[in-house]
């Protein structure tokens, strides 16, 4: 669960470049001949992509779990008019309207780690998109989490920082486990301490697809990365789309 990891959240994801994400987005919308206007994007984090569409002039709601995160994305995006920020879980939002598009990315997905909540998430987004509507998501690949980041540990020394990330891969359950500790320099010179656990599923795409398809999605898509190609079996993100 993200709590003090949310406010060095953004410093620590400064490598990730939104805005691209965001033209990767706009591609995919062009693909399938879709202009949404409004859109709902699930696990919106410290709102980095949800600036792009804000700005944009979109009519954006965004939610995530995390009240931390909110509170950093609040302070991004309150100065724009067209957007609602919320506190909700993906397994059970209910917001009573619907929308052209819903989003979810950054691999926000992967921490349903149960099929039976993943389903109900999906079953959840379809009643939330319009007919013509599209839902467009990433995870963390199986390969990523079990071979890239594994049971290895990184550790990064900042100036002011120093971020240690255990990780321990689970075969049986098929879970990558983070164990996060921090030492934050603070202004009298010390340095705090905290840690958080973080758990992440490693989904086939298969299972994806068979969920989609119970939540009665008819047409589904996966692209290797930021691309339109398929997945390959190194690919460590994969993108969805999946369209009512
Ligand atoms: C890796 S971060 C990605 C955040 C954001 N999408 C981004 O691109 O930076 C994962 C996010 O998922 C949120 N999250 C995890 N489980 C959730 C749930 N059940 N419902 C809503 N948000 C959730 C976390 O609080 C966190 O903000």
């Amino acid at each position: 669960m993200y709590k003090d990891f949310a406010f060095l959240y953004d410093q620590l994801m400064a490598d990730i470049d939104y805005k691209e994400w965001y033209l990767y987005i706009k591609n995919i919308l062009a693909r399938f001949n879709k202009e949404p206007k409004s859109i709902l994007e699930m696990a919106c984090g410290t709102g980095n992509l949800s600036y792009y569409f804000a700005k944009d002039g979109y009519d954006l709601t965004c939610f995530d779990l995390s009240s931390d995160m909110l509170s950093i994305a609040y302070n991004k995006l309150r100065k724009f008019k067209n957007i609602t920020i919320l506190n909700q879980n993906m397994i059970d939002f209910k917001l009573d309207r619907k929308y052209d598009g819903i989003l979810s990315i950054c691999d926000s997905i992967n921490y349903i780690v149960n099929k039976d909540d993943l389903l109900q998430v999906f079953k959840n987004v379809k009643s939330h998109l319009n007919l013509d509507g599209i839902f467009i998501f990433d995870i963390n690949s199986h390969y990523k989490l079990k071979e890239i980041i594994g049971t290895n540990t990184f550790v990064e020394d900042r100036e002011d920082l120093l971020y240690i990330w255990q990780n321990y891969f689970d075969e049986k359950n098929n879970m990558g486990e983070f164990y996060l500790t921090f030492f934050v320099k603070e202004d009298n010179g010390q340095y705090r301490r905290f840690d958080e656990e973080h758990l992440e599923k490693a989904y086939r795409i298969d299972e994806i697809v068979e969920l989609l398809k119970l939540a009665d999605f008819s047409e589904i898509h996966c692209f290797h990365e930021f691309t339109f190609e398929k997945p390959f079996e190194t690919s460590e993100r994969v993108s969805f789309v999946a369209l009512p």
